[in-house]
């Protein structure tokens, strides 16, 4: 049987692509990590209400957020004169209770489009993904403000199903004056049970802990080893060059005494400690 959490992932899964005007997850060529546990990147209505016909005067792009329950399943967003409903986050414990507005944004002509060719560019993807995508859940500003009052668009709750609907207002008459259909449910990330207990900034997992401070202290034991060589390297020379000194010194008292042999006095320095030794331990013998 599988895991509970693999049940539970796979029932908060979006369903399906949906039909031409609902709102969409944005493409994951943009938006690699989407959704998140708190927020929800869409697609901009791009070409959508414009797409028969340019539209003249100023419009507006309103996005309403709702919780997919079955009690407003099918909730309007505008009163009985095609007003849009103007109700916030608090007001709607969030979309709880009802839609709310969430973000408002001009609507960029279908003709004015930036390219897409240039998202590469640094500079300007961000500009370029703006006017593509649009973030729900993006600014939590208006929570900390008590007195705020413009619109408010902040963290969305994990492990949530959300609809969204975008509504076109013309903004000299103030009405709806189109709209898409609800989004499918798209569900906020599930909070892993390892992220949920890890509080560490670094967000490590135990094996890269391991093998972190086993990397950390490698150098540490390097350079202890480092130094022991070097002090035995010290203490070994010190006592060959006492031993070498202290050898040539006998060798050249040696010399004088055996007249003709001066060249195998000077071969003997040369030839090491141990073979010095013996030399001038036959040496001493002939004295
Ligand atoms: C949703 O609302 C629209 C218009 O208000 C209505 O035509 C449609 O039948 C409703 N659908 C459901 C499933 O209630
Ligand atoms: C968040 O919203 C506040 C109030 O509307 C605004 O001043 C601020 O610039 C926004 N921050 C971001 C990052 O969009
Ligand atoms: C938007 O409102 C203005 C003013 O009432 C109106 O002239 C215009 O036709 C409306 N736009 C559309 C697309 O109906």
């Amino acid at each position: 049987m599988p895991p509970l959490w693999a049940l539970l992932a796979l029932g908060c899964l979006p369903l399906g692509v949906g039909v031409n005007l609902q709102p969409q997850l944005a493409s994951v060529t943009f938006a690699t990590n989407n959704p998140t546990l708190t927020t929800v990147a869409l697609e901009k209505p791009l070409c959508m209400f414009d797409s028969s016909a340019a539209l003249d005067g100023t419009y507006e792009i309103y996005l309403y957020v709702l919780v997919d329950l079955a009690s407003s399943r099918n909730a309007s967003v505008q009163d009985s004169s095609r007003t849009p409903l103007s109700s916030t986050f608090q007001q709607t414990e969030g979309g709880r209770t009802g839609p709310y507005k969430a973000t408002a944004f001009d609507l960029t002509p279908c003709s004015d489009l930036p390219s897409l060719d240039a998202v590469g560019d640094v500079a300007r993807a961000s500009e370029i993904l703006n006017a593509y995508l649009v973030r729900v859940g993006a600014n939590g500003t208006c929570l900390s403000d008590p007195n705020f009052q413009g619109l408010c668009n902040p963290p969305l709750s994990a492990a949530t199903e959300y609809r969204f609907k975008y509504v076109l207002v013309n903004m000299s008459t103030g009405l709806v004056q189109d709209q898409t259909l609800w989004s499918d449910p798209i569900c906020t990330r599930r909070p892993t049970p390892y992220a949920a207990i890890d509080t560490w900034p670094g967000r490590r997992s135990g094996g890269m802990i391991v093998v972190t401070s086993i990397l950390g202290s490698l150098p540490f034991f390097l350079l202890i080893a480092f130094a022991g060589a070097i002090v035995l390297s010290l203490l070994d020379t010190g006592s060959s060059d006492r031993e070498t000194t202290h050898d040539s010194q006998i060798t050249q008292e040696a010399v004088p005494r055996s007249p003709g042999t001066s060249e195998t006095a000077y071969t003997s320095v040369n030839r090491g400690p141990t073979l010095d030794r013996a030399e001038v331990f036959a040496s001493k013998l002939q004295d």
